[in-house]
C-alpha cells in the first residue's frame, strides 16, 4: 500500500476518486508512453491514470477539474477539522520514507502542490508568539512591513504572492514583500517583487555545477601554488561564464579580491534578487518563517516536517519550463468555428528575429546568457540531517522540461542569465546589506517566461520591460544608452524578442 491511498481510506473520503486526482502524474504499465524521455513506469504509483502529456488535451482538462474538485474538498475539510491538510500531508511524505524510495514521485509532488496553495493558519503554526497572542485579542496577525530579518507575517499562502502567469508564478506590485525593515515604515525596508518559481530546479542544479567547477580550479590553484613556493592566479570560469582572477601565494593563502559576480567562498547562489541563496531548501524555510512564521528544520522546534519541506521544494522543482523561439500556435483548436481561432502569429516571426539580434548586438546577451548548459539532469535536496532526495528533471519535471542535445554533450537549459552578480549602479542600491551582498549588486535575472511575470525589476517599478531596461546602470550602463539610442521600430522588435519568453499554454480550473 502506498502512503497517499492509506491516508485516503483512513480519513474515509470516496478514496478512488480523490487518489486518483492526486495521482495524476502517477504512470501505470499499461500507460506505458513509447517516447524515449518518458519516465519508466512507477511501481509505486501502478494502478493510477497518467499524467497529462499534452496538458492543453482532454487529460489536462480532466487533471485540472480534479485538483480543483479536490482543492474545495480540502478547504471543506479543513474548515471541518484545522491543521487537517497539515496532518495529511506530513503523513503523506514522512522523510524517511522519501528518502527510502517509498514514495510515489506524483503523489510528492502533489503534496507539495496541497502545501504551496494552502491557506495557512494557526493549526499550521501562523504567526510568531506577538502575532498569536495578538490574535487572541482579535488583532490582526500581520505586519506588511518586515521586522529584520524575522520577517513580517504578513500573509497565509505562498500563492498569494506567486499566482501570475501559471503555477508557482509571479506576483504583483502590491504583493511586494518589504524586507528588513523596521517592522513599521516602508521607507525602512527594501521592496522586493515575487519573482516567478519556474525552473528553479534546473537553476539549482546549473549552481552546483558551477560551484563544483570553481572549487576543482581552487583546489589545483592551492596545489600549483605551494609545490611551486610562488604566487600564482587562476582564471575562474565555468560553463563559459567569468568570475575574475583568484591568487593564491605560496602557503596556499588566498586573495579573493579580483573575484567578481560570487562570493569570495566561489558558491554560486542564484536565488533572490540579490542573488545570496543557494539551494531551494533554504529559501523554502526562510520564506515559510519570514512570510508566516512557521518553523522548520533548522530552528529550534519545527512545525513543518522534514517531508514536507522536501514535498514543497519538489513541486518547484518539477515545474514545467518556459519556452522561448518564435511565437507559434501553442494550441490544438482548429475544431472550433473560424471566427473563433486565434489569429496566426506568424506576422510577428520577422519582428522576433530582428528583435533577437538586437539583444545580441547591444550586448544584453553577455549578461543574460541565453542558456547554459547542464551536465547532470537530476536535481538533489539535503535536510538538515544529510538525507537527501534525488529526482531526474529530464524524465519527471512536467513537460516541457530539459532534454538532452548530443551536440552540445548536455541539457541547454534556456533561462537567460548568467548566474553572476553584476552592479546595477548607485540609483539601485538597496537600503539594507543582505547577507553581506554589497548594496548595488543584484543577480542577473533570469528572462525565460518574462511575457507572464510583469510588473520588472527587483522592486516591481517597471510595469513595461522599456522601465526596466532603462533602470540598468552601473555594469550594464552602456548597454542602456545604446538602448536608448535605438529607432522606435528597433525598440518594438527588441519587445516582441522578449515578450516571446513565455510559459507553455496549460489549463487551470480556479
Ligand atoms: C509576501 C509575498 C511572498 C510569499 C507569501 C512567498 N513569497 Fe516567495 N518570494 C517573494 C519575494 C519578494 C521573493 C524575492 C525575494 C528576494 O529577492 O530576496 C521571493 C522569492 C522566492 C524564491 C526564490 C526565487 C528566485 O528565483 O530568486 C523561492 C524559491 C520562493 N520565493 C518560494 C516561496 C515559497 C515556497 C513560498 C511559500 C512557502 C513563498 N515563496 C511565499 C515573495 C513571497
Ligand atoms: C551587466 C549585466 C546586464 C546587462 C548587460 C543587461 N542586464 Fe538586464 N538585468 C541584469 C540584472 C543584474 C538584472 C536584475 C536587476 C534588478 O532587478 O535590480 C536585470 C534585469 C533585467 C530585466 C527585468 C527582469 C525581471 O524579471 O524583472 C529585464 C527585462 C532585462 N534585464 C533586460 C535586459 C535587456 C533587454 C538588456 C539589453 C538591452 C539587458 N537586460 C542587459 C543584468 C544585465
Amino acid at each position: 500500500m502506498y502512503a497517499m491511498s492509506r491516508n485516503f481510506i483512513l480519513i474515509g473520503v470516496a478514496a478512488a476518486a480523490v487518489a486518483t486526482t492526486l495521482s495524476a502524474g502517477c504512470r501505470g504499465s499499461a500507460s506505458a508512453n513509447a517516447q524515449s524521455d518518458e519516465p519508466p513506469a512507477d511501481p509505486r504509483c501502478a494502478p493510477f491514470e497518467t499524467v497529462s502529456e499534452h496538458p492543453m488535451g482532454l487529460a489536462g482538462a480532466r487533471q485540472a477539474h480534479r485538483r480543483a474538485a479536490l482543492r474545495r474538498y480540502l478547504r471543506l475539510r479543513e474548515a471541518a477539522t484545522p491543521g487537517h491538510i497539515r496532518t495529511l500531508t506530513a503523513a503523506i511524505a514522512p522523510q524517511h520514507d522519501i528518502v527510502a524510495g517509498r514514495v510515489c514521485f506524483a503523489e510528492l509532488y502533489e503534496a507539495g502542490r496541497i502545501l504551496f496553495e494552502h491557506e495557512f493558519s494557526f493549526a499550521d503554526g501562523l504567526g510568531d508568539d506577538r502575532a498569536r497572542s495578538g490574535m487572541e485579542a482579535g488583532q490582526s496577525p500581520f505586519r506588511r512591513v518586515h521586522r529584520g530579518a524575522s520577517g513580517g507575517p504578513e500573509t497565509i499562502s505562498c500563492t498569494s504572492c506567486h499566482w501570475r502567469g501559471g503555477p508557482a508564478g509571479a506576483g504583483a506590485v502590491q504583493d511586494n514583500s518589504l524586507l528588513l525593515g523596521d517592522g513599521d515604515r516602508p521607507d525602512s525596508a527594501d521592496a522586493r517583487n515575487p519573482p516567478p518559481l519556474h525552473g528553479v530546479g534546473v537553476v539549482q542544479a546549473l549552481a552546483r555545477e558551477m560551484t563544483d567547477d570553481l572549487a576543482a580550479i581552487r583546489r589545483e590553484l592551492i596545489a600549483t601554488a605551494r609545490r611551486t613556493g610562488r604566487t600564482v592566479e587562476r582564471t575562474l570560469a565555468s560553463k563559459g561564464v567569468g568570475f575574475g582572477v583568484l591568487r593564491a601565494d605560496k602557503n596556499g593563502s588566498l586573495d579573493a579580491s579580483a573575484v567578481e559576480g560570487v562570493d569570495a567562498d566561489l558558491i554560486i547562489r542564484p536565488f533572490g534578487w540579490k542573488g545570496n541563496v543557494a539551494t531551494l531548501r533554504e529559501f523554502v524555510a526562510d520564506s515559510l518563517r519570514v512570510h508566516f512564521g512557521i518553523t522548520s528544520e533548522r530552528d529550534r522546534s519545527a512545525e513543518f516536517t522534514r517531508g514536507q519541506m522536501t514535498a514543497l521544494i519538489v513541486y518547484l522543482a518539477a515545474q514545467a519550463l518556459p519556452i522561448h523561439g518564435p511565437p507559434d500556435t501553442e494550441y490544438n483548436l482548429e475544431e472550433a468555428a473560424e471566427g473563433l481561432l486565434p489569429p496566426p502569429p506568424i506576422r510577428f516571426h520577422e519582428a522576433w528575429s530582428r528583435g533577437r539580434l538586437i539583444f545580441d548586438e547591444l550586448g544584453c546577451a553577455s549578461c543574460h546568457r541565453p542558456f547554459l548548459v547542464l551536465k547532470d539532469p537530476r536535481f538533489t535536496t539535503v535536510d538538515d540531517r544529510g538525507n537527501s532526495y534525488t529526482v531526474d528533471l529530464s524524465t519527471r519535471a512536467e513537460p516541457p522540461r530539459i532534454s538532452y542535445d548530443s551536440a552540445m554533450g548536455g541539457y541547454p537549459v534556456w533561462l537567460f542569465s548568467d548566474l553572476k552578480r553584476h552592479d546595477m549602479g548607485a540609483d539601485n542600491a538597496a537600503r539594507h546589506v543582505h547577507d553581506g551582498v554589497p548594496r548595488s549588486a543584484y543577480m542577473t535575472r533570469r528572462l525565460w517566461g518574462l511575457a507572464h511575470s510583469s510588473p520588472y525589476f527587483h522592486d516591481g517599478r517597471a510595469p513595461v520591460v522599456d522601465v526596466a531596461i532603462r533602470a540598468h546602470g552601473g555594469d550594464a550602463e552602456h548597454v542602456r544608452l545604446e538602448f536608448e539610442a535605438l529607432s522606435h521600430a528597433q525598440k518594438n522588435q527588441l519587445r516582441v524578442f522578449l515578450m516571446s519568453m513565455r510559459r507553455a499554454a496549460q489549463l487551470s480550473v480556479p
